[in-house]
């Protein structure tokens, strides 16, 4: 038993690396073309993304929201969690990406289970298709508006179903006084998350940290 977290040392990291990661030849070739395109290399590390499929596939999801999409490397990641009728709604605001992650989805083969919105997702969510319900939201954006983004779409999300938040550890900033807004606007999300009362919470320190509710 242990009451305190065990620091991740850069042996650990590898470690984890080395033993649970999901990456494939498909995935490292998309980091390797975006790259190539000038996208930036910013998706979630392997590491998260094998915790993602393990904790989608356990709770059976079936329909997701990813918001901010990239390059597809945690699309394609969600979408291998899902059964083969599942669906993903992919909100992406640069058209550029968006198309790079049209393309892979493609190369993937989930072009039928997917829809890719493009714009800004604060506003391209409003018009989300009514009656649409969802297991779970992957929100990795604007830092800014992540509360937003979970205000918008709690509607759609079914009562079970999970917010999963990226970059809740603001790259290390996130216990830090004077910080950025960026960082602040993380530290508000994750006290937003802790105090809403129609979720139950938790902050999972893989890669960047994931702040995850499940909807009471
Ligand atoms: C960190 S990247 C996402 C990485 C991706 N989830 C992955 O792990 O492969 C953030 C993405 O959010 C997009 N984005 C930023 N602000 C947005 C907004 N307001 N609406 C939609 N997408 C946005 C950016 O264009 C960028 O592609």
């Amino acid at each position: 038993m242990s009451i305190t977290t065990t620091p991740i040392t850069p042996d650990i990291d590898l470690y984890l690396e080395q033993m649970f990661s999901n990456e494939d030849d498909l995935l490292r070739q998309l980091r390797i073309d975006a790259e190539h395109q000038g996208i930036p290399s910013i998706s979630i590390g392997a590491v998260q993304a094998q915790f993602l499929s393990v904790y989608l596939r356990s709770m059976n999801a079936k329909r997701g929201i990813e918001i901010g999409s990239l390059a597809g490397y945690s699309a394609i990641t969600l979408l291998r969690a899902l059964p083969t009728d599942g669906h993903l709604y992919c909100y992406e605001r640069n058209p550029e990406y968006a198309t790079f992650l049209e393309n892979q989805i493609a190369k993937a083969g989930f072009t039928k289970n997917t829809t890719i919105v493009v714009g800004n997702a604060t506003e391209t969510l409003a018009q989300f298709p009514e009656h649409e319900t969802v297991d779970f939201i992957f929100i990795d954006a604007n830092k800014e508006a992540y509360a937003d983004y979970v205000l918008q779409t709690f509607p759609f999300l079914k009562k079970g179903g999970v917010v999963i938040a990226d970059n809740t550890l603001a790259w290390g900033d996130i216990a830090k006084n004077d910080v950025s807004k960026t960082v602040t606007s993380l530290q508000k999300f994750n006290t937003f998350m802790k105090e809403h009362q129609g979720f139950l919470t938790t902050l999972v320190p893989l890669g960047d940290g994931m702040t995850i509710g499940v909807k009471l």
